[in-house]
């Protein structure tokens, strides 16, 4: 797990947005950076997935039973690299989506975070629901 940078609040009055990595840092199918997060005011963790091109970002939990999914760190992907498969008992999800496509996670979807790719960084932007580590209240 790696630590997300500190809240960027902005010059021009964006959206705050937290630097999670370098581009170069997520390969195409390769290992996500996993970085912790507070999902409604509780510690969880969340990941940032390269797949097709687009960085992607969900919440570390699976829809069938709130636990963490990842096999080895950061390793989130089947053996074929097609789908974000849960280690725990072998729920599907669509990599782009975040849909299930098989197994015990029903017509459930894995919860989804904002990133966006600027100037070869990776950034998160949270929601009310998913907040950095540090979010004051
Ligand atoms: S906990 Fe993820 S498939 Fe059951």
């Amino acid at each position: 797990m790696q630590a997300a940078g500190a809240p960027d609040a902005g010059a021009t009055g964006e959206p705050l947005r937290v630097l999670l990595c370098e581009s170069s840092e997520l390969a195409e199918r390769g290992r996500a950076f996993v970085f912790d997060v507070l999902q409604w005011r509780q510690p969880a963790r969340a990941f940032a997935l390269r797949f097709d091109g687009q960085v992607v970002g969900y919440l570390n939990r699976c829809v069938h039973v709130p636990t963490e999914m990842d096999w080895q760190p950061g390793e989130f992907l089947d053996a074929d690299r097609r789908f974000i498969l849960c280690s725990i008992h072998g729920a599907a999800y669509e990599p782009s989506t975040g849909h299930c496509v098989g197994g015990p996670c029903g017509r459930g979807r894995l919860v989804t975070l904002r990133l966006a790719e600027e100037s070869g960084k990776v950034y998160w932007y949270p929601s009310r629901d998913t907040q950095p580590i540090d979010a004051a209240f």
